[in-house]
This record gives C-alpha cells, sequence and structure tokens, in this order.
C-alpha cells in the first residue's frame, strides 16, 4: 500500500524503517517472524492430514495478511463472515471467498449477487429455503454464480440445521436453483474451541463431528455427495482435520494467538500457546507511575476487546495487568522497575474484536519497522 503522505502519529501509527521505540502507542504490532512460523506449522498440519485450509479472515480482517496465509501458509482462500467483509477481501485482490454465514437480507443478497463479476468465486451458508429461491433469483438477475453450503448446527445452537433430513431438503433445493452449486456442509462447532482441558474438548469435538457426518451419510444417501465439509477452529481443528468427515479447516486465530486461547490445554497438557506463537501485541507506553507499585499505561479498552478477559502483559514475570477503562491501563509493578515512556506488549484477551479496534498493524522484525497494513475490512460488519 502506498503511505505517502500519510503522517505518522496522526494518520498512521508507524513508517516502515522506523525503529520500535518510534512507534507511536498504542497500537497493534505484529512480530512477523511469529506470524509467518504460525502460518508454516498450521499448513504443514493441514497437509499431512489431506485437507485444504480456508484461513477465517474475521480474525485479521487484512488482505496482506490473507495473502500471506495463502503464499506461504497454504490457505486456498478465505472464510468471512459479513457481505462487506467479503467484498473488502474481493476489492483486494482475494479471488476465492466464503461467507461462512446466512445472508438474508434482499440488499446484501444482491451485493453477494453481484461479487463474482469482480472475478471471484463466492460461496456462502444456507440454512433457509426462502434464502436459497432469493439467492437464485439474485444471481439469475446478476448473470453470476454462487456456491451453496448447507449449514448444520452441530451442536453451539447457532445458525444451522439440526436434522439430516432438513438438509437433504435444503442440498436439494439448492440443487434444483438456477445459478446455485450445491458444494457440501459446513459445521463449525465454536463452543467447542474453548473447553480448557483436551479431554473434554475432545469429547465435545466427537459429538460435534458425528452430527456432521449424519449430514453427510444422508446426503450421500439421497444422491448428493459432498465435495466440501469444511468447519474446524484453533480450539478443535486437530479433530476435524483426523476426522475423516471433514475436507477443509477454517481456523482464524492460530494465526496470531491471544491470551484466552493461550489457556486452553493441548494434548500433552502444554497450554496452546506453547506451540502457537503470540504474534499479535498492542504496543503501550506507560504514562504515569506515581504509585510506587503502579503503572498506568496508555492502552484502555478502547485499544482492546475485554469480552475474553484482561489483556496480559507479554514476557513480563514481574507484572500483572490490573484493569483498565477506556484509555488507561493499570499494571501492578511491585519492584517499581517501569519508568515513563516504558513500552510494554500486551496480549488481548481476544484477538479478533481487538483488530477491528484499530486501523493498522504495524510488522516487525529485528526490532524495526517491516511493514504497516492496513486492517483492510476494519468496521466493515454490515
Ligand atoms: C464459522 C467460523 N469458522 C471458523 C472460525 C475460526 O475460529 P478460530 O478463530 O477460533 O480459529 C470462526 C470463529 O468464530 C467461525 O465463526
Amino acid at each position: 500500500m502506498d503511505l505517502t503522505g500519510l503522517e505518522p502519529g496522526y494518520d498512521i501509527p508507524a513508517l516502515p524503517g522506523m525503529a520500535e521505540a518510534e512507534i507511536h502507542t498504542p497500537c497493534l504490532i505484529l512480530d512477523l517472524d511469529a506470524l509467518e512460523r504460525n502460518l508454516r506449522r498450521m499448513a504443514g498440519i493441514a497437509a499431512a492430514h489431506g485437507v485444504a485450509l480456508r484461513t477465517h479472515g474475521k480474525m485479521h480482517k487484512s488482505v496482506d495478511v490473507q495473502k500471506l496465509q495463502q503464499e506461504i501458509g497454504g490457505a486456498c482462500g478465505v472464510c468471512c463472515q459479513k457481505v462487506s467483509e467479503a467484498e473488502a477481501f474481493v476489492r483486494g485482490g482475494i479471488t476465492d471467498v466464503l461467507v461462512s454465514n446466512e445472508v438474508t437480507h434482499p440488499a446484501k443478497i444482491a451485493r453477494l449477487a453481484a461479487l463474482p463479476r469482480q472475478g471471484a468465486r463466492v460461496s456462502v451458508c444456507v440454512d433457509d429455503l426462502e434464502t436459497v429461491a432469493a439467492l437464485s433469483a439474485a444471481v439469475q438477475a446478476a448473470g453470476t454464480e454462487l456456491v451453496c453450503l448447507v449449514e448444520i448446527d452441530c451442536g453451539a445452537n447457532r445458525c444451522g440445521v439440526t436434522e439430516p433430513a432438513e438438509a437433504v431438503a435444503l442440498a436439494q433445493a439448492v440443487a434444483a436453483a438456477p445459478g446455485l452449486r450445491f458444494e457440501g456442509i459446513q459445521a463449525y462447532q465454536g463452543d467447542v474451541q474453548h473447553i480448557q482441558d483436551h479431554t473434554d474438548r475432545a469429547e465435545a469435538a466427537r459429538a460435534s463431528i458425528a452430527k456432521a457426518r449424519a449430514a453427510v451419510d444422508a446426503l450421500k444417501d439421497a444422491g448428493l455427495p459432498c465435495g466440501t465439509v469444511t468447519g474446524g477452529g484453533t480450539g478443535s481443528f486437530r479433530f476435524e482435520a483426523a476426522s475423516g468427515v471433514y475436507t477443509e479447516l477454517q481456523c482464524g486465530s492460530y494465526a496470531f494467538m491471544d491470551a484466552d486461547y493461550g489457556r486452553i490445554e493441548d494434548a500433552e497438557g502444554r497450554r496452546l500457546d506453547a506451540e502457537w506463537e503470540n504474534a499479535l501485541f498492542v504496543l503501550t507506553s506507560v504514562m504515569s507511575h506515581v504509585k510506587p507499585d503502579r503503572a498506568v499505561v496508555d492502552a484502555g479498552h478502547k485499544s482492546y476487546a475485554i469480552d475474553s478477559g484482561l489483556p496480559v502483559v507479554f514476557g513480563r514475570d514481574d507484572l500483572s495487568f490490573l484493569g483498565c477503562s477506556d484509555e488507561h491501563g493499570k499494571v501492578l509493578d511491585p519492584e517499581g522497575r517501569l519508568k515513563i515512556n516504558d513500552r510494554l506488549r500486551l496480549v488481548p484477551g481476544h484477538c479478533d474484536p481487538t483488530c477491528n479496534l484499530h486501523d493498522w498493524y504495524v510488522g516487525l522484525r529485528g526490532g524495526r519497522v517491516e511493514t504497516v497494513w492496513p486492517v483492510s475490512a476494519r468496521g466493515k460488519v454490515f
């Protein structure tokens, strides 16, 4: 992206070439080495299981991160949740986009139906017969085609049909609808992802995979074999990858990691952030240290989401994060080590909504700014 004319400190937190100490805080920074290691690792895991990896762009909302995932991270395309998000990825040059969600409003359906004209293969989830008819009418008007996945509720009580017979009825409707192509199912179980204990998580994943399998079998019996069975997130992907049912993973958070995912355990009882490195941080500066054992930093919850807990101070066992207000963060500093303008890296509790609070990622390597990437789909929640 051309950053010419953008003013550091006003338009943008940093420019390429700056030293880390020159970056305007608070802002999002990416440890590019850690990010690239995470991407390569997941590419290897997906390849070893013979499944595709469609990385979830709702997490980073960045065309540049997605391009890196496709270049070095084995990604075949992107998932996103909203039509406007899909548009941001397509406008940025991503040509295979799945809206892993239902699209129902006529104006949104019209925009989605127009999107393949920009040169992209566009897929969408369906769980309602009237919506199938509306999608078909819209693609015929637009002269395009949409790929459809029937969404299965495999335990999260969110979108999706619960009975295999309902999945068959929807798939038959899609297959008969001009301009729509039946491709398979989406079965994503969000409630499994953050179960801390590995045995409990494995058991919950087994139950959700059984529901996906039942739908796949019913569709096959009805003469509608699934080319794609997509789902899985950072907490569950190993189960879906090894299931023999899923053909595609939709992991998002593995690329950046966050404090909440970091706490869950793998099969050996290790924290998940032992395997998936923290690559995303909110860089913050100490702005007050009047009380000897407390520092105040310049990042409050306008800079990180707190729906999944407070941020954690990275790499500093001597400090702990106490609380925050809009623009202030309170850090316990029992030994009084921090000084005004010292910098801290905060690992946000939840990466997805944290990224949506910022306009830019500052990518660092070896203490210098290497890249400044826009959060391309920031605010694209419609
Ligand atoms: C449909 C769907 N697929 C995949 C993901 C990716 O999950 P994670 O970021 O936990 O890897 C999500 C996250 O909420 C999702 O909603």
